[in-house]
């Protein structure tokens, strides 16, 4: 990762960095860019040089736009006017972004900011340098970016670093995110992906993780996981993660879908539909990085993370439409489509958690519908909640850390299509919204915490077709931002 450090002046004279805004509002008519002011004054009249600059570059300041200038024999050598748009934390997580990619060709960077600069802005720029420069290969083969630091120049280095730790644990999470979900399904089975998180926890005493095999899942009577890992050579699994401050008040419990590949089982996938497959366990990637990261900012919440872990595969051994599956507890379902195989994992999980666990508060993530997509576009997830307060704290956590979801309802009037002639439930209606009626099939398993329960379909925003801002191109790690805004929040 990208090694950023606070200096309280520029140290090195390769490249330079200048932040700009838009001269006015649209009203006042003013036009072009300006210099942020309180810069600190720098050698050979820079300052001065930039605001020059910016007009006759056409610059608008708008956040993320970069201008290079070069100045052969002089220090230093590579000027970049980048635009802070607002200056508010978004508009820096693009300005550090758009350098990021910029500046690719760097080895070095140093980023000027106003010596008073809010400390929400520094956070911003730090996640968007880190997030925009995060590259996922197996092989060493391919040009990687040269930029390896980048120091950011404040009046108070001291001042930031509460906040330069925060970005810097959100973002390595974030990129841990998007390597498990990137990380082809040839290597990535439910065995695999647990031992990702025994890596994670080696160095960390004060983490509890428990992973349960095929024979004690069984023993327990966790069915929608055996029946969804039961085609596949490689057995299912069930994370459970535990961080447990001695300081803390509030219990959530975070439930990630963990399928490693979906190929749709018995009712298989057509091949466009199944391509990208791989990601469907992006809820589980991204609830096991939050934890991890709540951990590392000793956050004093308890937090207990669920991931059921399969892979949905077709062989003699998948499970059929029209089986009839006892889940963890007792609640039936029947399975007429093996492709909803999500919810029958989740529901495990959630059964468990409320059952055992009793937590105060009931969270889950999961790559559940293509419904998602159809209803709010590629960006955001879909959220759901019939707690007004929770539903809306989640949402401006998940705002401020510069994700998007969007609130959906949980309709009474659909609650009948979960009806089945000879189980508790149906997995798989084929009426009312794909993406509504899985949450409301989840909501069945959520007994005493229905009230404090909240569920995003993030099978949209999960993946990115092509870089944009601070997102690159596949993995997003959509989810460990917002959850862990959202967790600083408790306490
Ligand atoms: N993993 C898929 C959902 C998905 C689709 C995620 C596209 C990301 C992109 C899920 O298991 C699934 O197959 N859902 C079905 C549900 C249906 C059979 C009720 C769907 O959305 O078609
Ligand atoms: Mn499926
Ligand atoms: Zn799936």
């Amino acid at each position: 990762m990208l090694a950023i450090r606070l200096v309280g002046g520029p140290e090195r004279s390769d490249a330079l960095a200048l932040p700009i805004r838009p001269a006015g509002t649209a009203e006042d008519g003013a036009q072009g860019a300006t210099v942020l002011p309180g810069l600190p004054a720098l050698a050979d009249d820079v300052l001065a040089e930039a605001a020059a600059l910016a007009p006759a570059a056409r610059a608008t300041g708008r956040a993320g736009e970069v201008h290079v200038h070069l100045r052969p024999g002089r220090v230093p050598a590579r000027l970049l006017l980048v635009g802070a748009g607002d200056g508010d934390e978004s508009g820096w997580r693009a300005a550090g972004a758009a350098l990021a990619r910029s500046a690719s060709g760097e080895t070095h960077l140093t980023i000027m900011m106003p010596v008073d600069v809010e400390p929400d802005a520094v956070r911003g720029l730090v996640e968007g340098l880190l997030l925009a420069s995060y590259r996922f290969r197996l092989t060493e083969a391919g040009e990687s970016p040269a930029l390896a630091g980048v120091d950011v120049a404040v009046g108070d280095p001291t001042a930031y670093a509460d906040v330069v730790e925060r970005a810097e644990v959100t973002a390595r999470m974030t990129r841990l995110a998007r390597d498990l979900t990137n990380t082809p399904s040839s290597v990535k089975n439910p065995q695999w992906f647990a031992e990702q998180v025994e890596a994670a926890v080696a160095d960390r005493p004060d983490l509890r993780l428990r992973v349960r095999q095929p024979d004690e899942l069984a023993a327990e009577g966790f069915g929608g996981i055996l029946a969804v890992g039961g085609g596949s050579a490689s057995g299912p699994r069930l994370v459970e993660l535990d961080w447990h401050p001695a300081d803390a008040r509030t219990h959530v419990v975070l439930v990630g879908k963990g399928i490693t590949f979906d190929t749709g089982g018995i009712s298989i996938k057509p091949v466009p539909a199944m391509k990208l497959m791989r990601k469907d366990m992006a809820g589980a990637a991204a609830v096991v990085a939050a934890t991890l990261g709540a951990a590392a900012l000793r956050l004093p919440v308890r937090i207990t993370t669920l991931t059921p872990l399969a892979e949905n595969a077709v062989s003699g051994s998948a499970f059929r439409p029209g089986d009839v599956i006892t889940h963890y507890g007792g609640v039936t379902s029947e399975t007429t489509n093996s492709d909803a195989e999500g919810r029958l994992v989740l529901a495990d999980a959630l059964a468990y958690a409320v059952a055992e666990l009793k937590p105060d508060l009931l969270i889950d993530l999961a790559t559940l519908t293509g419904a998602n997509m159809v209803a709010l576009g590629k960006r955001t997830g879909a959220l759901y909640s019939d707690n007004d307060e929770l539903a809306a704290d989640v949402l401006a956590a998940i705002d401020a850390a510069g994700e998007s979801a969007w609130r959906m309802p949980l309709p009474a009037d659909y609650v009948e299509y979960l009806g089945s002639d000879v189980a508790d439930l149906y997995s798989a209606p084929n009426q009312g919204g794909g993406s509504v009626l899985a949450a409301l099939y989840l909501r069945e398993f959520t007994g005493d915490l229905r009230q404090r329960w909240l569920h995003v379909d993030m099978s949209a925003p999960s993946w990115a077709d092509g870089d944009a801002a601070e997102l690159t191109r596949g993995a997003t790690g959509w989810g460990v931002r917002g959850l862990l805004r959202w967790l600083a929040t408790l306490g």
